[in-house]
């Protein structure tokens, strides 16, 4: 598990300094709470939650671990197009999806956050 939530950091890592580079380049900062949210959502929370997983093997649970990555992977990807589609002026279709994929995060948060207070502390 840890390895997936490193990948996955290492993808955001690249298109939210992407995302930086251009809106500076372009002088253009409507995309701004992508960026931000791209790189704290999913490069420095899956990273820090990656090296988690790694610290506490016993956290490893069939259900819990599954569960917290895939509606990460799914719920911020699905916010992000949300958030974007919102700040280019598309509010109808981006609050939806901006909606669902906050929700599908949240829930994906709740699933580490029970996984940490059951498990971390048990022997793997
Ligand atoms: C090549 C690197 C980066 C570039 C070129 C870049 C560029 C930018 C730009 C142009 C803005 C908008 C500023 C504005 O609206 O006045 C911004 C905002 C922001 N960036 Fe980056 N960024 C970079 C790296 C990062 C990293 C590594 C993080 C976090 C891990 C980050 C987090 C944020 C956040 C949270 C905001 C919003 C700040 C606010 O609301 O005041 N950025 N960035
Ligand atoms: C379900 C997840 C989340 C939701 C629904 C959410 C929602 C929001 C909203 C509505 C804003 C204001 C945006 C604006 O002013 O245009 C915001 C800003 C911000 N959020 Fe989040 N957020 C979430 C997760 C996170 C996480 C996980 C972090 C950090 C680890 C974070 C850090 C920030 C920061 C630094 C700002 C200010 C950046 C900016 O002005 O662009 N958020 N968030």
């Amino acid at each position: 598990m840890s390895i997936r939530f490193l990948r996955s950091a290492a993808v955001y890592a690249v298109l939210g300094l992407g995302l930086g580079i251009y809106m500076a380049a372009s002088q253009q900062f409507s995309l701004r709470p992508v960026h931000a949210h791209a790189l704290l959502g999913g490069w420095l929370s899956m990273a820090v939650m990656g090296l988690i997983y790694k610290a506490f093997p016993a956290m490893n649970d069939r259900f819990l671990a599954p569960a917290h990555f895939w509606l990460h992977s799914l719920g911020l990807p699905v916010m992000l197009a949300g958030v974007a589609a919102i700040h280019s002026g598309r509010a109808d279709s981006g609050e939806p999806l901006a909606g669902i994929g906050s929700i599908l995060f949240g829930l994906g948060v709740i699933a580490f956050a029970v996984n940490l207070w059951r498990n971390a502390a048990a022997r793997p």
